[in-house]
């Protein structure tokens, strides 16, 4: 039986950081209301007027992920790229990282799936190796939300949790469980799929975007914030349990769980519930506010970084977002 697993991990973030102070000196909020009610203190935004979009922060991560790999630019045969900020319409994130890599890669994938996009990435990328397709993939997720937030009274809730960065993991096989991803979970409910989203520039409409849209605002994210916030806790700590419990393992085996960095208090509930020690459970969202697809890879990187991730170890990956859509994956590193 053949297996895939994670073979080395790289993450990018924009060097200016945009602390609540600032954000207070723009909008109508305080460092009281956005701490107490997210747990973000700063985040990071490209500079403005830098040009950077969501493809340079990926292929950062993902050339820091080669390296760390071992892998050179010739061994990837497939690029994974997920964002819901591409820096273009079309083509995807996926053939402009191609490029800015120079990677002789056959092949690339652009995955939507927001907060999910990652773990869907990783699923994908996890399925072409075990079926002797591929052998060693690219999987980026990256953002730059910054330049499309309604940095106004109007768009305050969501102005004040959304960020830039990117993460990114060579995936490449395995031939036993011992270093393996052990399974993925991957769940949608489209029924949702209003309750957080981006309407405009829209195909259903010609032309995709008026002056009358951009001054309703309708062009920026929104969200049912309290919708999102509830499923999101129940759907995270279900999807843990079912990566446990199709292997047979329990939550005193795992040496991490690596949530989606959407709320600190999401994260806090999901804990409690689950009945986990803090410090197995793993958060950034204080420095990074949530950088949707980035949010798990980046996470992830900084654990491996930091020694909280030795070989052998097992984590649990676990993401919730627009779409809905959620899922997890049980790793051993
Ligand atoms: O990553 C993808 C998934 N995303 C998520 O999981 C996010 C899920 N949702 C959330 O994290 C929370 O719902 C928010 C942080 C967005 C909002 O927190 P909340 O505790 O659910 O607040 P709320 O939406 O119920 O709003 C409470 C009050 C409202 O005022 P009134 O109507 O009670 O007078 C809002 O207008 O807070 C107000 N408010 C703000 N006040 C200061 C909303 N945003 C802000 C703000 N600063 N930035």
């Amino acid at each position: 039986m053949r297996f895939s697993r994670i073979l080395g991990t790289g993450s990018s973030v924009p060097a200016r950081v945009v602390t609540n102070a600032e954000l207070c000196q723009k909008i109508d909020t305080s460092e009281e209301w956005i701490v107490e009610r997210t747990g973000i203190r700063e985040r990071r935004w490209i500079a403005e007027g830098s040009g950077i979009g969501s493809s340079d922060l990926g292929a950062e991560a993902g050339a820091r992920a080669l390296a760390d790999a071992g892998i050179a630019a010739g061994q990837v045969s497939l690029v994974i790229a997920a964002t819901l900020s591409p820096d273009y319409d079309f083509p995807g994130n996926g053939v402009l990282i191609q490029r800015k890599l120079g990677l002789k890669a056959p092949a690339t994938i652009d995955v939507r799936q927001q907060c999910n996009g990652f773990l869907y990435g990783l699923s994908i990328a996890d399925a072409f190796i075990r079926a002797g397709v591929h052998q060693h993939v690219l999987v980026v997720a990256s953002e730059v939300q910054s330049t499309g937030l309604d940095v106004t009274d109007r768009g305050r809730d969501m102005t004040v949790i959304f960020a830039d960065g990117a993460g990114a993991a060579v995936v490449g096989p395995s031939d036993d469980q011992a270093h393996a991803i052990l399974s993925t979970h991957l769940h949608v409910d489209g029924t949702h799929a209003e309750d957080l989203w981006c309407e405009f520039p829209s195909s259903r409409h010609s032309p995709r975007l008026t002056k009358e849209i951009l001054d309703e605002g309708r062009h920026y994210p929104r969200m049912n914030g309290r919708v999102v916030f509830k499923h999101a806790v129940s759907r995270m700590q279900e999807a843990v349990n079912e990566a446990l419990d199709a292997n047979g393992v329990t939550l005193a085996d795992l040496t991490l769980l690596v949530p989606h960095q959407a709320n600190l208090r999401i994260i806090h509930n999901v804990r409690d519930a689950l009945k986990l020690p803090e410090a197995k459970v793993v958060t950034n969202i204080e420095r990074y506010g949530n950088t949707t697809s980035a949010s798990i890879p980046l996470a992830l990187d900084e654990c491996r970084k930091e020694g909280r991730l030795p070989a052998g170890s097992l984590v649990c990956l676990v993401a919730f977002g627009s779409g809905f859509t959620w899922g997890s994956a049980l790793i051993r590193l």
